[in-house]
C-alpha cells in the first residue's frame, strides 16, 4: 500500500496552499511520485485568515477527486481541515463545521499559532477530549515556543494528544534547529505520524517518502513502519498507542571552551 499523507494543502485556491487547479494537479502528481496513494486535504480553518467551512471543503474535495480522475492521477483524496487553536473551535464543533482525519470524527488536526502556545490551548484540548475528539498537534517543531522549549510538548502528550511532525522539518528543509528538535522528538517517541504539509511546489518539494526513508535509515524499519501504521490508524479512526519518554537533555560541551 502507498503512503498516507494526513496533512497537505492540495485543494486549489482555498488558502495559502495551491493557488489553482493546475498547481494542485502538479502537486498531486508529485505526491504520487513520492509514493503517496491517499491524502487528506487539510485547508486552514479558523486561523484568523482563512475560514474553510466543512460543506465547502467537502464539495471542493469531490471536485478535486473528479479532476484527479480525469487527469489519470492515482491519488485518493479525503476532506479534512487544519484547525487553529482559537476561541471559535468549540462553537464550530457544536455547529458540525469541523472535519477530521477519519470519517468517524475521532482525530482533529489542531494547529498552534506560529509564535506561542496559548494559555487556553490545554482547556481546548480538554473540551475536545470530553467529546471524544483526540487532537493531533500539527508540526509542534515549527512553533517558536515549542522549538525553544520542546519539553513542553509533553504537557499535551500527557493529556492524550497525538502529534504530526512535518517531513520537511525532519529533512532539514527549514534549517538545522528545526531538524534537530524534530529528531529529538522522534528519538523520544513523541511523534505519531509524519506528513508533508505540502503547500505549493515553489516553496518545497513533496518530501514524505524521503522522510519515511530517513526514519528507517536513522531509527530502523520498525519505527518507519510504526509511523505508517499510525497514519493508517488515524485515517481509519482506530486507536493509537503512544509509547513516549521525556526528552533527553541536550548534550552540552563540558570541555574547556
Ligand atoms: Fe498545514
Amino acid at each position: 500500500m502507498g503512503l498516507i499523507d494526513l496533512h497537505c494543502h492540495l485543494l486549489p485556491g482555498v488558502d495559502d496552499g495551491s493557488p489553482n487547479l493546475a498547481t494542485s494537479l502538479k502537486l498531486a502528481e508529485d505526491a504520487v511520485n513520492d509514493g503517496v496513494s491517499y491524502a487528506v486535504v487539510t485547508p486552514h480553518h479558523l486561523n484568523g485568515r482563512y475560514v474553510n467551512h466543512k460543506a465547502e471543503v467537502l464539495k471542493a474535495t469531490d471536485e478535486f477527486q473528479r479532476a484527479l480522475k480525469e487527469a489519470k492521477i492515482p491519488l485518493t483524496v479525503f476532506a479534512g481541515q487544519e484547525v487553529r487553536v482559537s476561541g471559535r473551535v468549540m462553537s464550530a464543533y457544536e455547529a458540525d463545521d469541523l472535519l477530521y482525519c477519519d470519517a468517524s470524527g475521532k482525530y482533529l488536526l489542531l494547529e498552534m499559532p506560529s509564535d506561542e502556545v496559548p494559555a487556553f490551548a490545554k482547556q481546548l484540548v480538554f473540551e475536545l477530549q470530553q467529546r471524544g475528539v483526540t487532537p493531533v498537534i500539527v508540526h509542534p517543531e515549527r512553533n517558536k515556543q515549542l522549538l525553544a522549549h520542546p519539553e513542553q510538548l509533553a504537557d499535551f502528550l500527557q493529556r492524550g494528544c497525538l502529534t504530526q511532525l512535518t517531513a520537511s522539518s525532519y529533512l532539514g528543509t527549514f534549517g538545522k534547529e528545526i531538524e534537530k528538535v524534530t529528531t529529538r522528538l522522534i528519538e523520544a517517541g513523541q511523534g505519531t505520524i509524519l506528513a508533508s504539509d505540502a503547500h505549493a511546489l515553489s516553496h518545497r518539494e513533496y518530501e514524505l517518502g524521503e522522510g519515511i526513508a530517513k526514519l528507517e535509515k536513522q531509527f530502523g524499519k520498525q519505527v518507519a513502519d510504526q509511523y505508517q501504521a499510525n497514519a493508517k490508524a488515524l485515517i481509519n479512526g482506530d486507536n493509537v498507542q503512544m509509547n513516549w519518554q521525556p526528552l533527553k537533555k541536550k548534550k552540552k560541551f563540558l570541555g574547556l571552551f
